[in-house]
């Protein structure tokens, strides 16, 4: 019988201390205890709340969080993500279902008692023996015009069954600004309408787009003005956030340097998520060759397998951008985001000023870029620094 060959050893089998993407729980945050305790006291105390920061930021992983604590003192949190919904009436569907799973008591008596405190909604609830789950559809007609008021009445509805159950609810709506975006004032003023009067259920909407939503909630002649308090995130402290990344090198036993810690921070540009991108590669890279220390040189090689694998997509970002807007985003990248409208700008990278500025906003939209308010004046960021990395690289700027 052949003896097996003897397999090169293989470093321990251990889990990556670095996460990105993932909803975060209240014990793996970076800080934050401040902003959580704010949304805690919202939920608590049944109050409005704006949630406003840059994509990637941990926006979600708040709520997450948030939700998780509150549910952990007996509230009832029914928390849907705007995006994942093609329609409103979709959304209000999915929340009046996750509503009545809560709040509605004995299954037998469910289907009365929405019919008496929806009854506009038609709602037709079925109940699923295996999983011993109801499901709820709603029996109105929907379309453009009614999605809206469907909405608006399921608001409504949460709050007769709150008040009904004698519970404390609170409603997250995440990336929020999908909800008014293209609805406009109309939708502002019919969501201000009945949630103003709720008492039983919290409110917090949150969401990405930082200028809708600030514009959205500062502007005296708007109807979410002043309807809630609005809390601001921005980037992890960077002592902490250091200190985080230390630990998760050397519980691993793997050796970090305060430089190679620095050029994490630097290179993602303090982006929570692209912070925990990089630290996740260059933990990975250490960990198969666990004698070289994280100076800047792994830092950069980490980085490096990272734009490999981001190539395609970042490729592709690239080559649908017209001419101007790729001109206008090296601009970004080399200009530092900084006095991007000025003749020099404009000279120097060939584009008038009132192209640049139409560049921008389009790699706005796109979710490109975004604007950074700085005391006095404006700055422009890339909204992944890793795609600026890569843009350096790929078009040796
Ligand atoms: N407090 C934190 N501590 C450590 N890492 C964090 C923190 N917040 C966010 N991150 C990192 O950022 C990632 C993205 O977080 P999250 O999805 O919560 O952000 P978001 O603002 O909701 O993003 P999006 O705008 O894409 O919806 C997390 O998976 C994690 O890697
Ligand atoms: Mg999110």
């Amino acid at each position: 019988m052949a003896l097996p060959t003897r397999r090169p050893s293989l470093p321990p089998a251990a889990r990556n201390p670095f996460e990105f993407g993932r909803e975060l729980s209240p014990d793996e945050l970076v800080d934050r205890a401040a902003e959580l305790d704010q949304l805690i006291r919202t939920i608590e105390n049944a109050d409005k709340l704006f949630l406003i920061g840059p994509r990637r930021y941990g926006k979600t992983s708040l709520l997450h969080a948030a939700q998780a604590l509150a549910e952990s003192r007996g509230i009832v949190v029914l928390r849907y993500d705007a995006e994942r919904y093609e329609s409103l009436d979709l959304l209000a569907e999915a929340l009046l279902t996750g509503a009545a799973r809560a709040l509605a008591g004995p299954i037998d008596r469910t289907g009365d008692l929405l019919a008496r405190v929806a009854a506009k909604l038609k709602p037709h609830v079925t109940y699923d023996v295996s999983n011993q789950q109801l499901s709820l559809s709603l029996g109105i007609e929907r379309n453009t015009a009614t999605e809206l008021p469907i909405l608006a009445d399921v608001l409504d509805t949460v709050e007769k069954l709150a008040s009904n159950a004698k519970r404390r609810v609170a409603v997250i709506l995440d990336e929020f600004q999908h909800v008014v975006e293209e609805r406009g004032a109309a939708a502002e003023r019919q969501i201000r309408a009945v949630v103003q009067r709720h008492r039983h259920v919290g409110y917090i909407f949150a969401g990405s787009a930082t200028r809708l939503l600030a514009d959205m909630t500062s502007d005296s002649g708007r109807a979410f003005y002043k309807l809630g308090a609005r809390l601001f995130i921005g980037p992890l402290p960077a002592e902490e956030f250091k200190a985080f990344l230390d630990a998760g090198f050397a519980d691993a036993k793997l050796k970090s340097t305060p430089e190679g810690v620095d050029a994490i921070l630097e290179l993602a540009e303090e982006v929570p998520y692209s912070v925990q991108r990089l630290a996740h590669a260059c933990w990975e890279m250490l960990r198969v060759e666990p004698a070289r220390q994280l100076d800047r040189d792994a830092v950069n090689a980490a980085l490096l397998q990272v734009l490999m694998q981001e190539n395609p997509a970042y490729t592709q970002l690239w080559n649908s951008l017209t001419q101007v807007q790729k001109r206008a985003a090296k601009a970004v990248v080399l200009e530092r985001g900084l006095a991007l409208q000025s003749a020099d700008v404009s000279r120097r990278y060939r584009i008038p000023t009132a192209s640049m500025q139409k560049a921008l906003g389009a790699l706005d939209r796109r979710g490109v870029i975004r604007e950074e308010a700085l005391v006095g004046r404006v700055r422009w960021r890339l909204e992944d620094p890793l795609f600026g990395a890569w843009l350096r690289m790929a078009q040796q700027l």
